[in-house]
Parts: structure tokens; C-alpha cells; sequence
């Protein structure tokens, strides 16, 4: 035995077992339960609705409401803030640097420091008599359809799990089977760590449930988040009793159980949020199980089916073993393209089932957990952290097809909006809106923790409303370009113009930050060697402002909009006001004002280079000074450790890709797999703690290898690691201006490729390195003109 071969012995194992032919770029699958919530349960969600499965013997699945966050609205407003201003300026400009960033924490930061942060529900716990004895285990979670199923066997009896987040039913659902008539008993309950109200079990009138009702725990008078949520159990022919919180059933083949929670945040009265609570599981408990499960299965396939990618295959049939292997194998040696599908796929799942256009009227985009989070409050808070986190999360909805997975974030826009304006006026005396670098589901903007290298930074909305004219880009929507994104780009420009002041002949920040980097005061300043992270005019601030007032621009003359208006005729008065990039001792673009001695060269934000990516100003078909300017400072990041956290790996696969360097995408792609996934391919921030951003930075960085259109061009194969990647295929991809992309490639270069016009428009293409390429057979020269539904087929 000792000198078997392991791998063969898996797979020879794993031809006695159902789940063998399990597709490894498809499916998450393992041979045992999780036996820890961060690196073992797999995620479901219908966006407002999360569930985390461990697949035990026992089970226990924790469930998450969007909303159901720890506690009320706060007045966050620092009250000093506005009259300490014109100080903190004039000490910044008169380069009294320590000075004045003392003065921002003593004046400018907020009573209460905290924004309210997301909690849990519960956990409904399963207890099926099968604590141990169970053999010919698997669970999985299919990545193309969002469901997860478990099987195994117990006594010679098969029991089979399967769970579903419906969005149209707007339910959690599960059937629970056994093989042998009768052979299926189980007692449920509900779970949660703290400030339950009621927790108790019922059969009366036939209808069986477990009701959780609870709080987050402030004082009946400040008015606390009030939750409810119910469990309903279907089994035809078996026995219910009820006892206190426990809900006994026996003798049942079939379970079906159906769960829905709800809050005060959308049902504002108690007897509001449990009338909506039993309208919803009324419905479903109608509906039944299966047609409700292949409805919603429907729904996410149809979403999740838009766009699929293909590697090639893994050598040695590693894409064959559970995914927990393969993760362990991947710390070294990589060699599993078909994982980096999986983890595309998962990506793509995620997005799908925590950012859905509900029925709801506000949803809510991924927070830092996407809608996962097994504690009263999550780590970091679960919050909706804007300089570059939630950012992150949408970067895979346009390109990977999925852009009305984008909606939620821009109800989040609407709540905070407000909120934001308030914060303008009182801290800044400034109409417009303006956030800081948090929001939590009340849409606070206040600066948040007082803390000093990142709270201060007044930009968050400016690179929030980014996605709205992305969401214009990519679905063409001049409805939603008109009503929604043009007048909040416009309540933003009016912020800018106003907050803003001139120093050294530009318009300029400040107090502001890079985020979350600092530097050491240089001499002649003062206090000189001290470290701060407070400035005025950091670099990112002002390119997020170039592109408020050119997208206002673009949107413009996309609606029609004369350049003559007035907000557009400020606009573009203010771009030549913008401070253009500074260049600094090695050729790097530079962070601050000037090149002050850094304290952390390889810090983890790329804030400097927004330019670069998301934005299109740094990018190499744009501005060639600039993109090698991008870069030295990137190569100076990564040689000195960038890249420290999951999401920062990201990043850097999503910089290098828009520097066309496939090698480069690669080598942080292989440094994301050694370090941060879990086994249940979760992004963390250092091998630990989950945190969703780095999934979706993951599933967009993969995709910019194969897949750019950010700077007018829709080209393809960018950034193709082709020795690593030599043959492949891309299916429904989306381009800006709504080119479907298919693309094959083979030898490690580009083969054939078909354009889809969905919306007309002119279509300008560039391939790998800018090779000569043909379209539909005729050497192409420029920009072609489609017509909407028209393909064109690209060849060498
Ligand atoms: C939540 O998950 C973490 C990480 O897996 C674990 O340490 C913790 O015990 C869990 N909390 C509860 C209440 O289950
Ligand atoms: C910086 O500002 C503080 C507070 O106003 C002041 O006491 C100090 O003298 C200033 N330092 C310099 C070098 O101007
Ligand atoms: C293993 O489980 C499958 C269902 O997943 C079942 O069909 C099969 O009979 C089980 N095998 C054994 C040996 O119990
Ligand atoms: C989002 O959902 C709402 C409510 O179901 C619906 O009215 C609206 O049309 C949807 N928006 C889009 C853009 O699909
Ligand atoms: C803010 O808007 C109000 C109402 O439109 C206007 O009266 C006021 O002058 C504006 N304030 C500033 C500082 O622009
Ligand atoms: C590139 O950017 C630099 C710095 O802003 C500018 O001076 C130069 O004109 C730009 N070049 C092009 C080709 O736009």
C-alpha cells in the first residue's frame, strides 16, 4: 500500500463513487463534510439571501440577509470638521505636513467612528443522528447552475442533500431524501450567538417551522435592526412533533424545507417583515420544491451561461481529484489550468448569487464577505469599502457578460446619495456628494475608524459612479445613462468643483490620502522624517477627477447634450485644471505631490495606478509616456513584496494584463493560488480571513488576458500567456460598446475569432500585438461600421 501511487489510488477509488465524472472546471467537490466555516462550506445566494453549507453528517448551514446589519443609521457628521478646514489647507500648503494632518484627526474625524457593519443571521443545525458512520461521501457546488448538493451513505441507506437560492422566489430551498422508504429523521433548529427575541418551533395547523426572531441589539427606542426568519418543513407521511426551538420530524423519505429571512431595513413594521416572511414561504411552500428549484436553476443558468472559457487540460487527470487537493497542490508547482477555470466559474457564481436585481426596492451590491458571514459582526466589518474593495467586486460584470449584476450597487448610489449630499454641505460646505472610503447599508459616507492612512479621503463616490458609466458602456442603456448615471456624475462634478482649490495653478484635494499608503516627511517640510499618509493633490484623486469630467463629456455627447451646456462647459474647463502625473527619479509615475521617500515601496494598493486599471488613462494605446511611466512604478511595487493580500494579487494580474504582459499575469495568478484561496476556493487576505474582492479580482484578471475593449479597441488576446495557456477558447464575452467575443487560439496564438454586434457601432479591433488580421476575408484597415446583430469573423 505505502508504495502506491496516491493519485492512482484516488481515482481508484473514485470509480466506485457516483460523483467520479464530476467536471473539475465546473464543479467544487470533496469526499468529506467542512469542518470549518472559512475553508470548507460552500456558498449559495440569491443575492439578498446567502447560504453556507457544510455538508456534515449533522448539517449546519449559515444563513445571510443583505440587510441584516448591527444596528441603526448614525449621525456621523464631525462637528468641528468645516470650520477647521481652511486650516488644515493652509498648513498642508505652507508643507507643515504633521501639523496638519494632527489637526484632521483632532477636528475633522467623527464622534463615533464606526459605520455599522454586517452581521448573520443564524445557523439552522440538522441533526440527523449521523455523527459519524457515514462513508461514500461527496458534496458539491456546481459553478454553472449556483446549486450544491451532498450524498452519502449511513447504514447502508443513501441520503442525498440538494440546496438552491432561488432569486425569482426569493427563498433558500432544500429537499433532503433517503434511499429506503421512511428512513430519513432529523431535529432542526435554529442557532445564533446573541440578541435572539423568540426562537421557537411549531407545528400548529400544519404547518411545520422553526421562527427566529431577533435584533441587532440596541435599545427598543433607537430603533434596532428587527429581523425575522422562518424555516418551513414539508415531508409527506412522517411525523412532526415540536419542543421548544426543536422541530422534530420522523419516518420521512423526503424532506423539503424552504427558509426565508427578512428585516425592518425594506419591512419596516414588525408584523410587516413577518407578513412578507409567510407570503414568501407560502409561495414556495406551493410552488414545491422541484419547480421551484428548476426555475431557479433556470434563471442562474441562463445568467451563468452567457460566457464560458476553456484552458485546456489539465495534465496527469489532477482536474479529476476534489478541489481541496488540487488547491493544496497548487501552493507549488502549478500545473492545473482547469482550476483556473473552476475559480473563474466561481467568481462568476459569486457575483451571480450575491448581486441580483431583485424584486426588492434597494438590493445590495457584495459587501467584503459578498453575502457570507457566520459572526455578529464580520471581519472588517462587511462593509462596503470604496477604495477599491467594492470596486473590485463589480470588475467582472461587464467583460464576463454579467453587467446587470452591476443594479444593486447603484440602488446602494441611491441610498447613499443623500447621505452624501448632507456630508458635502456640513463638512465641506460644498453642494454635490461626496463619500469617504466606506459606505454600510445605510449608505454612511462619514469619514470612518479615525484612522489616519485611510480615513480622511473624499473620493469614494467619484470612483463609485466609474460603474455607471461602465454600465452605459457595456448595455448601450441611454435611459440609464440619462436618468441615473449623467445627473449623479453631474452631483459629483459639483462637489469637485466647488471642494476643490487652487495650488500651484491646479485644482486640487485635500485633505485627502493615497490609500492606505504613507510616506516619510522630507526634508524641509515639517516635521521631516515623520511618517503621515495625509496630503494635498495625491495622484489618484486626480485622475479619478479627470475621469468624472470627461465621462461627463462622453455622456454628453451620447445623449445628445450640446458642449455648450453649462455643466459641460465646466467640465471641460476643469479637465486642463486637473494636475497632470508627475514623473519621478526612475521614470515612476509618483503618488504624492512630489517624490516624497517612501515608507512602504511595495505597498498593496495601487492607487497611483487607477490610471492604468480600472481607468484607461495609463494604458498603452492611450498614452505610451505614461503606460512606461505605469509601469516603473508597478515592476517597483512587485520587486519590493506588492501583492501582499489576495485582492492585491489581483490587482496586479489586471495592471499586468493592461500592460499586455501574459508572463506577468501569470506569475501573480501562480502566486494567488500558492498563498491565498482556500480549500473551498474562497479569496483571503493573507491565507486567512475571507475576503470576496480578490474571487472577483481573480475572475476579472483571467479575463483581461484574453479580453480588453477600455480604450476604444476591442482587442483580443492582449495578454495571452501563451506558453503557459497554448490552445484555448473564450465563448460570450462582452466588449465595451456590445461586442460578443468568441476566440480560439491554438500553439499559444490567435486562430479565429467572431464579433457579434448586438448594438451597431463601430468596431475598431486589434489582435494579440497588433498582427495583420482579416475580417470576414478582407485585410483589415480601421474601424469597421456593424450593423446590430451582424457577425464578423476575424482570421490570421
Ligand atoms: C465562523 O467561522 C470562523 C472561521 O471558520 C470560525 O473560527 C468561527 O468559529 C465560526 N463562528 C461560528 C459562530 O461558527
Ligand atoms: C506647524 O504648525 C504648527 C501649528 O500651527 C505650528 O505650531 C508650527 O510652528 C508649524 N511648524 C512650522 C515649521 O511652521
Ligand atoms: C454511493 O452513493 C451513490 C449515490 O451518490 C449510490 O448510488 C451508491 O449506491 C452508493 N454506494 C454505496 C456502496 O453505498
Ligand atoms: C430591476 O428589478 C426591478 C424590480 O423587479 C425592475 O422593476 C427593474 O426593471 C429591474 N431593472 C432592470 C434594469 O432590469
Ligand atoms: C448650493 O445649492 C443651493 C441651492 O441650489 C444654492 O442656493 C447655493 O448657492 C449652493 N451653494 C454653493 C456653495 O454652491
Ligand atoms: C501623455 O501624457 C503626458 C502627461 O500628461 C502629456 O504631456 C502628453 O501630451 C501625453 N501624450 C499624449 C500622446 O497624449
Amino acid at each position: 500500500m505505502a508504495k502506491l501511487n496516491l493519485q492512482a489510488l484516488l481515482l481508484g477509488l473514485l470509480a466506485t463513487n457516483a460523483s467520479a465524472a464530476l467536471d473539475g472546471s465546473r464543479y467544487l467537490w470533496y469526499t468529506a463534510p467542512a469542518t470549518d466555516w472559512e475553508t470548507g462550506v460552500l456558498p449559495i445566494g440569491n443575492s439578498r439571501l446567502g447560504a453556507a453549507i457544510f455538508g456534515g453528517g449533522n448539517e449546519v448551514v449559515t444563513i445571510n440577509e443583505d440587510t441584516l446589519w448591527d444596528g441603526p443609521l448614525q449621525n456621523r457628521i464631525p462637528p468641528n470638521g468645516l470650520a477647521a478646514l481652511p486650516t488644515v489647507r493652509q498648513l498642508f500648503v505652507a508643507n507643515n505636513l504633521t501639523s496638519a494632518g494632527n489637526l484632521v484627526m483632532s477636528q475633522m474625524m467623527p464622534a463615533v467612528g464606526s459605520e455599522r457593519q454586517f452581521s448573520y443571521f443564524g445557523n439552522l443545525n440538522l441533526n440527523f443522528g449521523h455523527a459519524s458512520g457515514i462513508s461514500n461521501y461527496t458534496r458539491s457546488l456546481d459553478t454553472r447552475q449556483g446549486d450544491c448538493s451532498v450524498s452519502y451513505t449511513f447504514n447502508g441507506v443513501t441520503y442525498t442533500r440538494e440546496y438552491v437560492a432561488s432569486a425569482p422566489a426569493g427563498v433558500i430551498a432544500a429537499r433532503f431524501t433517503a434511499s429506503k422508504a421512511g428512513a430519513l429523521s432529523v431535529s432542526a433548529t435554529f442557532s445564533r450567538i446573541s440578541n435572539i427575541l423568540s426562537n421557537i418551533a411549531s407545528t400548529s395547523g400544519g404547518v411545520n417551522a422553526l421562527t427566529l426572531q431577533g435584533s441587532s441589539g440596541q435599545a427598543a427606542a433607537s430603533n434596532p435592526i428587527l429581523f425575522t426568519g422562518k424555516a418551513r418543513f414539508v415531508a409527506s407521511g412522517a411525523t412532526f412533533s415540536a419542543s421548544g426551538g426543536t422541530l422534530a420530524i420522523t419516518g420521512a423519505t423526503t424532506i423539503d424545507v424552504f427558509i426565508d429571512v427578512e428585516t425592518n431595513y425594506r419591512y419596516p413594521t414588525a408584523s410587516a417583515l413577518a407578513a412578507e416572511v409567510d407570503k414568501k414561504l407560502n409561495a414556495a411552500v406551493s410552488q414545491g420544491f422541484q419547480s421551484l428549484h428548476d426555475a431557479a436553476i433556470a434563471g442562474s443558468s441562463a445568467l451563468l451561461g452567457r460566457a464560458n472559457i476553456n484552458l485546456g487540460t489539465s495534465p496527469n487527470g489532477i482536474a479529476n481529484l476534489p478541489t481541496d487537493q488540487r488547491v493544496k497542490s497548487a501552493r507549488s508547482g502549478f500545473n492545473d489550468p482547469q482550476l483556473i477555470v473552476l475559480a473563474w466559474n466561481y467568481g462568476r457564481h459569486l457575483l451571480v448569487a450575491s448581486s441580483r436585481n431583485t424584486s426588492a426596492a434597494i438590493d445590495m451590491p457584495p459587501n467584503l464577505q459578498g453575502v457570507w458571514n457566520n459572526a455578529t459582526n464580520a471581519p472588517w466589518g462587511g462593509k462596503f469599502t470604496i477604495n477599491i474593495n467594492t470596486e473590485m467586486n463589480l470588475w467582472p460584470a461587464g467583460q464576463t457578460n454579467l453587467i446587470e449584476t452591476q443594479l444593486p450597487l447603484f440602488d446602494l448610489l441611491r441610498v447613499a446619495q443623500p447621505r452624501g449630499q448632507e456630508m458635502a454641505q456640513k463638512l465641506y460646505g460644498c453642494n454635490g456628494t461626496v463619500f469617504h472610503h466606506n459606505l454600510d447599508v445605510w449608505g454612511d459616507p462619514a469619514p470612518t475608524d479615525n484612522f489616519p492612512s485611510s480615513t480622511m479621503w473624499p473620493m469614494g463616490a467619484t470612483w463609485l459612479v466609474q460603474h455607471m458609466l461602465e454600465q452605459y458602456r457595456f448595455n448601450g442603456d441611454l435611459n440609464f445613462l440619462r436618468n441615473t448615471a449623467y445627473p449623479y456624475l453631474l452631483d459629483i462634478s459639483k462637489f469637485l468643483q466647488c471642494y476643490t482649490f487652487t495650488w500651484q495653478g491646479n485644482r486640487v484635494t485635500g485633505p485627502s490620502l493615497s490609500p492606505e499608503n504613507t510616506y516619510f516627511v522630507p526634508s524641509g517640510s515639517s516635521v521631516a522624517g515623520q511618517q503621515e499618509p495625509m496630503d494635498i493633490a495625491p495622484e489618484m484623486d486626480n485622475q479619478l477627477m479627470r475621469d468624472v469630467m470627461s465621462g461627463i463629456i462622453e455622456a454628453a455627447a451620447a445623449l445628445g447634450i450640446a458642449s455648450s451646456d453649462s455643466n459641460v462647459r465646466a467640465a471641460a474647463a476643469f479637465l486642463p485644471q486637473i494636475r497632470t502625473p508627475r514623473i519621478g527619479s526612475f521614470g515612476q509615475i509618483l503618488e504624492w505631490r512630489s517624490e516624497y521617500p517612501e515608507t512602504d515601496p511595495g505597498h498593496r494598493h495601487l492607487s497611483p495606478l487607477y490610471g492604468l486599471h480600472p481607468s484607461n488613462q495609463f494604458s498603452p494605446l492611450v498614452n505610451s509616456t505614461l503606460s512606461a511611466a505605469a509601469k516603473a512604478l508597478l515592476d517597483h511595487r512587485v520587486a519590493s513584496g506588492s501583492g501582499s493580500t489576495g485582492w492585491s494579487r489581483t490587482w496586479l494580474m489586471n495592471q499586468y494584463a493592461r500592460l499586455f504582459s501574459g508572463a506577468d499575469v501569470w506569475k501573480h495568478l501562480v502566486a494567488w493560488f500558492a498563498t491565498y484561496p482556500t480549500p473551498n476556493l474562497w479569496n483571503t487576505n493573507g491565507g486567512s480571513t475571507f475576503q470576496i474582492d480578490g474571487n472577483f479580482g481573480f475572475t476579472s484578471g483571467v479575463t483581461e488576458m484574453l479580453l480588453q475593449s477600455h480604450a476604444g479597441t476591442v482587442h483580443l488576446l492582449p495578454a495571452l500567456p501563451g506558453s503557459n495557456i497554448p490552445t484555448g477558447n473564450v465563448r460570450g464575452l462582452l466588449a465595451r460598446g456590445g461586442f460578443q467575443v468568441d476566440i480560439d487560439w491554438q500553439g499559444g496564438s490567435f486562430k479565429t475569432a467572431t464579433v457579434t454586434s448586438t448594438r451597431g457601432g463601430q468596431l475598431k479591433l486589434r489582435v494579440a500585438n497588433g498582427q495583420s488580421i482579416k475580417v470576414n476575408g478582407a485585410a483589415y484597415t480601421g474601424a469597421i461600421s456593424t450593423s446590430s446583430g451582424t457577425k464578423y469573423s476575424i482570421t490570421v
